[in-house]
């Protein structure tokens, strides 16, 4: 898929933002989208792709987000946080789980199930859920160096199996991706640049209508950490 829109998650550093460029130097409409609205617009001004404010652990936002963009081709949900590094499951503080569910999970949750219904209205789009490494893809061992960060992108996993399950044979598709360890605000000691997995997202994102769904795609065997 070389045309249509894109909306992306966070995209206003790190790896969205590297997706946003990417998709834009490929063709597609990208709509960028930050929590801020004055980062987003000064994300969107150098990309030069559209742009609206989007938090997605707000009700409001993602409402008036579907609202204004309507149905995008390619859903990115890129957005997340990574609180709990360096902490391990019977010491992690639980508020920082919280926290961590809050965003990775039901805030992609929320997005899903806004822009997922009139995708499926529309019969095509594919929803793509950026996982991580720590997760053992769908099934095994979870990273326990990030505790609430590893169970928040398993749960993200376990969400990409259910819907794709509750999507198939409409047309729309579901994947997650795991970009392997990528050097950004949240992880500064990888030597991947967001470019790099930029590029590797972006392959995954624009395959064809009638491509693979409920999938686990992983750029290279990476390390559990990220
Ligand atoms: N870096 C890695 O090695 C790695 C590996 C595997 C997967 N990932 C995943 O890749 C994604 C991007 O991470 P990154 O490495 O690019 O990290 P990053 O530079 O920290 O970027 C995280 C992005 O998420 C946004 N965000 C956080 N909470 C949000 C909310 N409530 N609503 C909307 N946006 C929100 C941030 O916005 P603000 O600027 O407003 O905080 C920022 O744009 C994450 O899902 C991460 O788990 C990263």
């Amino acid at each position: 898929m070389t045309t249509g829109t894109v909306l992306i998650t966070g995209a206003n550093r790190g790896i969205g933002r590297a997706v946003a460029a990417e998709l834009r130097r490929r063709g597609l409409d990208v709509v960028l989208t930050a929590r801020d609205p004055e980062q987003a617009r000064a994300a969107a001004e150098e990309l030069d792709t559209r742009w609206t404010d989007l938090d997605i652990t707000d009700p409001d936002s993602v409402a008036r987000a579907v609202r204004t963009v309507g149905a995008p081709d390619i859903l990115l949900c890129n957005a997340g946080v990574l609180l709990d590094a360096g902490t391990e499951p019977l010491a992690v503080p639980l508020e920082r789980v919280e926290r961590t569910l809050r965003v990775n999970l039901l805030g992609t949750w929320r997005v899903l199930q806004e822009f997922v219904p009139a995708m499926v209205r529309r019969g095509s789009g594919h929803a793509l859920l950026v996982s991580s490494g720590t997760t053992a893809e769908f099934g095994g061992r979870l990273f326990p160096g990030t505790p609430g960060y590893s169970l928040s992108k398993s749960a993200l996993n376990g969400l990409t199996t259910m819907l794709a399950a509750t999507t198939e044979s409409t047309g729309v598709r579901v994947n997650a991706v795991n970009p392997g360890r990528v050097r950004t605000r949240m992880m500064p000691g990888p030597h991947q640049s967001p470019e790099e997995a930029a590029r590797y997202i972006a392959d995954v994102a624009t395959q064809p209508h009638g491509g693979p769904t409920g999938r686990f795609f992983t750029a290279h065997s990476s390390t559990s950490q990220e």
